[in-house]
């Protein structure tokens, strides 16, 4: 374990959350044409563990964008490259790692919108408690977490911790 850090939720929670939510996911969607969308860079230790617990067949594509520079959001989110497959007329669940200000998922929900898919829901393993006015947008929520700057399990700090199984806040933080 990282030293400088605290264990906000440990490898084992995140786990078993993560079978719940697919449980879940899997109900909600049954019999349907299930796109999965991951924003990277963040979402895709998320997204590669939940899709592997949803039991139905699923396409996967990626989107990037990005809005934070040496671990500050700069408040302007740029589209650095979009999916590739058309998701007219399907149902595309959209994979976050973390809600913070709420501004890259309301931008991303404006562009996806504009692609008409049959349905758009959200599912972000991190939410946190800023205050932001888009919890009624996000189906799913792996965890709610205080406002400390966290990284781990794809969350990252000028790069690194992505590969960490567990999600921490820096000590002092
Ligand atoms: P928002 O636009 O403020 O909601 O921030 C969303 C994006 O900022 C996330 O997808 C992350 O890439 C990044 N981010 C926000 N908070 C954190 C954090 O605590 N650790 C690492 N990345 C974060």
């Amino acid at each position: 374990m990282e030293k400088n850090l605290d264990v906000l939720v440990s490898a084992e929670d995140i786990q078993k959350r993560i079978a719940t939510l697919a449980r879940q996911i899997q109900q909600d969607f049954s019999g349907r044409q299930l796109v999965v969308v991951g924003v990277l860079k963040g979402a895709f230790i998320f997204m590669a563990d939940l899709v592997r617990h949803i039991k139905m067949p699923l396409a996967c594509d990626f989107l990037r964008v990005s809005s934070y520079e040496k671990d500050q959001s700069t408040g302007v989110v740029r589209m650095d490259f979009d999916m590739t497959q058309p998701i007219a007329g399907k149902d595309v669940l959209l994979i976050e790692d973390i809600v913070d200000s709420g501004r890259t998922l309301s931008y991303l929900l404006k562009h996806l919108e504009t692609k008409k898919p049959a349905s758009l829901k959200v599912c972000s393993l991190l939410y946190k408690e800023t205050g932001a006015q888009i919890k009624n947008r996000v189906d799913y929520i792996g965890f709610d977490i205080p406002n400390r700057y966290v990284v781990g399990y794809g969350l990252d700090s000028e790069g690194l911790y992505r590969s960490l199984p567990y999600v921490g806040a820096f000590k002092g933080s």
